[in-house]
Parts: C-alpha cells; structure tokens; sequence
C-alpha cells in the first residue's frame, strides 16, 4: 500500500463541464505511478476536489482509495502547513517559512485521518509506503493503530540541516512520527546524515547515518535516488507521433539554431526567476539573438491559492512581458512561455526539440525533468544544464553544471553549453543515459523495498 497526500489521477474540470480524471502534476506521482502499475496495491491519497470522498475506478490494476478533505482542511494542511511551512522550509528557506499554530493543528489532524484509511485498509502483516512531507506524523500514528505492519517512509523532498529544521515549532514531534517507520529513505545521503543528527540532538537518541535506536527498535535511514521508467521514456520520445511533433514544433518556432527548454512546476524553488534574469542579460549583451536562439519556458500552475505562488507568478509573467517586449519582433518573441499542463507525449516532444536543456532550481529533492530529458535524447545529442542544488546533479555530474544564484556563472555556463562541441555534448550525454539505463525506478523501487523488507519477497515481486 502506498499513502500519499496526492492520488494519480486528479479530479478536474472539463470544459464542457464534465468531470475527467487525469493524471496528477508532479515528480511523486511520476515515480511511483510506473512501479505500482498492475501490482495488486492500494493508493491511499487526495483525490484533487474537496467534499465528500468520491469513488476513484482503478487506475492501471491498481485500488484507489481516496481520502476526503474540505476546503478548510486543504487551506490549513496541504496550503498551510505543508506548503507555507515545511516546503520553503526544506528548500534552504528560499522563501520565508509561515508558521501558525492552526496549521499545525490541521496537520495532525489530517496525518490523523491518511494513517487511519491506511489501517483499516491494510491487509494483516501488509508492507505499507508512506511518502513525503505532507505525512510525516503518518508512521507514528500508523505504528500505533497497526503494529503488525510494516512501515516505510519515502522523502522526496530535501531534508534541511540542523540549524534550519530547528526553527520549527513542533520539530520533535515530526522527527518522532517519521521514527514510527522500518526504513526513512532519502533522496541524497547528507539528508539521512542531517536527519541522524537531529535525531540525538532534538530526541537525545543513538544514531548513525543508517540506524537509528528508539525504545526496543531499530528504524533505518538510508539515501535511495528517485527515479523514471528510463525504457519507457527512450521508447515515447522515438515514437513515430512523437518525433513527428518534435519535427512540426521545431517548425513553429521557425527553424532557430538554438532551442533553450525549461519545463518546472510554477514554483519559486525552481530558479525560473534568476533564469529569466540570466537570459535577459544575455539578450541585452548581444551574446544570444532571438533570430538564432528560442527559449520556451514551461512553467505548470502550481499551489495557486498559496501566497507566495501567486506573487511568484506574477512576477515571472511581468519579467517574461518586460523580456518580449524589449527583445521580440513580430512573430518571433524572445520566449516562448507556456503556463498549462503538458502530457507526457507533448513533453517528450518538447525534450527532443530542446538543444539546451536548462533545469536551474535553487534547491530540489531530485528534478525528474532533468533525468525524462536524458532518456529522451536517444541519439545521444543535447545539452543539460543542471544546477548543482538538484538531487540529479549527485548523478550527472557530467551535465553542464552551474550554481544558479551566480548570475555571471548561469550565463556562463548557458552560453558553454550553446557551443560546446558536438562531441562533447554526445560524450557526456552517452555517459548520462547509461548511468539512467542502468538506475531507472524499478531499481530504486528493488533498492527501497528489498532494504525495508530483508527477506527481499516484495522486491522480487517487482523485477
Ligand atoms: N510534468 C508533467 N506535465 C507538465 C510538466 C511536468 O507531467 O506539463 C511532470 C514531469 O514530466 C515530471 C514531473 O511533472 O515527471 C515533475 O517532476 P520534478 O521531479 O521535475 O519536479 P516536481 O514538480 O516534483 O517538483
Ligand atoms: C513535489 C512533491 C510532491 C508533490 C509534487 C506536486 O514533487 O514532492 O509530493 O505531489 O511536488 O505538487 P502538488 O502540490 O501539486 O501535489
């Protein structure tokens, strides 16, 4: 069983007015949605609509069951708590963490309900994944109601050092209902450290980077790098319909010698800001020109009802307005920006279509666009620019790699990727894919669950 904050598939609109599902926006539900597939598990999430829990048809073999939340419970917990405190919070407080005390009230309350659905649910002895921040109180709560379970925990977002996790109010109490899991994975080896760390100084408990004693148990802590279905992806993007779309865009934006892509969720975490700035720049000083050089920016709505999301995205529509204005000529702007959803198909066309990939977030648990974007370049061209913030960039360290608050260095570095030679560019892009072939989900997926589950049976379930 799988709990989440977020099921698969999202309750929307449709224009004419019907209700469609379709599937849900970001990295999480990218990694497990392939592994999960035709397994017999359950999906424990949020359904995307507030009010009264709604039937949820299976989705590729697998049970969903959702969780009902209300509006208020979406505004204190998901946009309060989780997204207000803890996100900003574990991203190097790139934004200033909110806290208030109702939040924290909504926060148990609904960490409360998710580990209940999950223990009515759960088969006797059943391996049931709790993931990321939005649940940290899950395998606490879980432990106690079920202890005939076992219990993991999944990170997917970064995992602040001590002297930033101890600006929380309730830091104990979260450490404590992470600690109710078997196994706590994250995404890099110096989160488990920071974790461990906190675990004596805030708890007074004995730990290393991979054990951790409390009571009569032992929980582990590891680092598991989050993946894609890399063989899913290489085949998507060399598709006839794919490639002919790749071919038909290249067209639309009118044949330029350099396509620049980024593609992020509308979050300020994601760098687009300093990226825009750097490109302007660039425009201004005559080194990139809007004749040869294309940018498109996707940047997906994202927490829209969240305060600083809103700001953000204002800002980056006037900056991007400012930018086509002074540097776009009829027909040709400087940057192509986009702020809608794309489906996996259109995406890998736009990754095919992209001769300089640039994913410069300020700080990011893992970035799976950077890892879709190297399955997708199956004749081994293009180049990835990667911010030495990604969890991807402990992985490609043979990307373009730039620190995206230097300015002078993103430019830089842009502009070395926009001409290094074709060899260069195929050398590191050879050496990237292999590293993906060879790390794609299923791995991590084996990696996690055969160390959560030491007699190795739920992993071999997955080969
Ligand atoms: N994504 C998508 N449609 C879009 C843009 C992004 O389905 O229009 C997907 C993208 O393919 C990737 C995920 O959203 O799998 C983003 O994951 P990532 O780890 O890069 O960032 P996150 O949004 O989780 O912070
Ligand atoms: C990140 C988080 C996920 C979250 C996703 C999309 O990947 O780690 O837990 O689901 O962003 O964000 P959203 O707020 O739309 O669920």
């Amino acid at each position: 069983m799988v709990v989440a904050h977020r099921l698969p598939v999202d309750d929307s609109v449709a224009p004419d007015g019907a209700c469609e599902w379709r599937r849900s926006p970001g990295g999480l539900v990218s990694a497990l949605h392939p592994i999960l597939r035709q397994s017999p598990a359950t999906w424990v999430g949020w359904a995307g609509q507030t009010g009264p829990a709604r039937h949820v048809p299976d989705l590729d073999g697998v049970h969903m069951h959702s969780v009902p939340l209300s509006t208020e419970d979406i505004a204190e917990h998901y946009e309060g708590f989780a997204n207000a405190t803890l996100w900003p919070l574990y991203h190097d407080a790139v934004e200033q963490p909110v806290y208030h005390r109702r939040w924290w009230e909504a926060y148990q309350r609904i960490n409360q309900r998710y580990a209940e659905a999950a223990a009515d649910l759960a088969e006797p002895g059943a391996t049931v994944w709790v993931q990321d921040y939005h649940l940290q109180l899950v395998p606490g709560i879980l432990r106690e109601l079920r202890p005939d379970l076992t219990i993991g925990f999944f990170m997917h977002v970064p995992f602040p050092p001590p002297e930033l996790f101890m600006q929380l109010p309730r830091r104990a109490e979260l450490l404590r209902g992470m600690l109710g899991a078997d196994l706590i994975g994250f995404q890099r080896a110096q989160a488990a450290h920071n974790f461990a760390q906190l675990a004596v100084k805030v708890l007074g408990l004995q730990a290393s980077d991979r054990r951790i004693a409390i009571g009569d148990r032992i929980v582990r802590v590891g680092a598991f790098p989050v993946s894609i279905d890399t063989a899913d992806m290489a085949s998507l993007a060399a598709s006839r319909g794919v490639v002919d779309r790749a071919r038909q865009l290249r067209a639309d934006l009118g044949e330029p010698k350099h396509v620049i892509l980024s593609v992020d969720r509308m979050d300020y975490t994601k760098g687009i800001e300093q990226r825009l700035k750097a490109y302007s720049e660039l425009l201004d000083s005559g080194q990139v020109k809007v004749r040869d050089t294309v940018m498109v920016q996707v940047a997906v709505p994202s927490r829209e009802r969240v305060e600083q999301y809103k700001a953000l995205r204002e800002r980056v529509e006037r900056e991007v307005g400012r930018i086509n204005g002074e540097y776009g000529r009829v027909g040709e702007p400087a940057i192509h920006y986009l702020n809608q959803p794309f489906d996996r198909a259109e995406l890998a066309a736009l990754y095919r279509v992209a001769d300089i990939m640039a994913v410069t977030p300020l700080r990011d648990g893992m970035n799976l666009v950077a890892k879709e974007y190297v399955a997708s370049r199956v004749d081994d061209t293009g180049a990835l620019v990667l911010s030495e913030f990604a969890g991807a960039a402990a992985e490609f360290t043979q990307a373009y790699l730039c620190n995206p608050h230097d300015l002078d260095g993103l430019k830089a570095v842009l502009m070395h990727a926009t001409r290094a030679a074709p060899d260069d560019v195929e050398e590191r892009m050879r050496a990237m894919r292999a590293h993906l072939r060879a790390h794609d989900i299923r791995a991590w997926a084996r990696a996690y669950l055969t160390a959560l589950d030491r007699t190795g049976v739920l992993a071999t379930r997955l080969t």
